[in-house]
């Protein structure tokens, strides 16, 4: 394992992070209509990294403005950063996302859709920003910019109770189940000789580990303990993979709300609002 290739890279990303919150216009590789607010059920994008989707449906300009809708897309099987409670999507995401919304005047609508077409629905149009518990790395980065960040999470790896693996060292040969695209899929290729099988849900994999078809998982901490908490016989090993940070994914193009978001980020950072709803989710143990 190469950790201190990981570190590295993190803090590339972290820099990289900040320079697109300041605005950088460089790298602008996926030139994507604005964000329009039409938007159907279930968008369906195609590649993984970021293109732009095949047809769009933008007008060109961004309707993203006072008495509009904000679109937010994600993937609410996150908990408890986005889920479901009944038909309705909850989380620190939706609050804080409606929370945004609010300060912009604006509507929110939540887009539930595989984790990997997140960044391809922003640039696509389809939906105007991406709040999905999205880890700020360097190749996403080149695809979308991303606001401040909000919060911070660590990676984590779940075995079987009785596991052989006691930490990251361990991993080494094993199979490792992880969300597709996820900064876990990532880090999961570091591991020498791992196999990695991938799951469009993180509770999938979740299962795959209770069900003795992988032996470790690698995940963010937060949905790790709401997953290990419905399953059982599994842990969370104490040693943690990588730090990471969480922020809002903006098109390229869209500079306009990025800024717009970054406002209300700080003010919403400002009167504790964020915080609070941190609290409401993640009871400090
Ligand atoms: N933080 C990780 C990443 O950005 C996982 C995010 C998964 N989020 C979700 N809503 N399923 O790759």
């Amino acid at each position: 394992m190469k950790k201190k290739m990981i570190s590295m890279m993190l803090c590339a990303v972290m820099t990289a992070a900040m320079v697109a919150g300041c605005g950088s216009k460089e790298a602008e590789p996926n030139e994507a209509p604005a964000a329009g607010s039409d938007v159907e059920e279930d968008a369906e994008a195609p590649a993984e990294t970021g293109a732009p989707a095949e047809e769009t449906e933008g007008e060109g300009e961004a309707e993203v403005s006072e008495g509009g809708t904000l679109v937010m897309a994600t993937n609410a099987y996150f908990e408890p950063y986005e889920y479901y409670e009944g038909d309705q999507i909850v989380g620190i995401d939706a609050e804080m996302a409606a929370a945004v919304a609010e300060k912009l005047g604006m509507e929110l609508q939540i887009e539930d859709m595989e984790f990997d077409s997140i960044i391809p629905a922003i640039n696509s149009g389809k939906a105007d920003i991406g709040v999905a518990g999205m880890t700020v790395t360097e190749d996403r980065l080149v695809n979308v910019n991303f606001s401040n960040p909000y919060t911070t999470a660590t990676q984590v790896i779940i075995v079987q109770e009785g596991s052989e693996i006691a930490g990251n060292d361990d991993l080494e040969g094993k199979i490792i189940g992880v969300q597709l695209g996820t900064t876990g899929d990532i880090f999961a290729e570091d591991v020498t000789d791992a196999t990695i099988e991938r799951y469009n849900k993180g509770m999938d994999a979740v299962q795959a580990l209770s069900n003795g078809i992988i032996d470790a998982v690698i995940i963010d901490n937060e949905p790790a303990k709401q997953f290990v908490s419905k399953a059982e016989g599994l842990k969370i090993l104490d040693e943690e993979f990588v730090t990471e940070e969480y922020a809002i994914a903006i098109a390229k193009d869209n500079e306009g709300l990025l800024e717009k978001v970054n406002t209300a980020l700080e003010e919403l950072t400002a009167d504790g609002t964020i915080q609070s709803i941190i609290d409401k989710y993640i009871t400090a143990e």
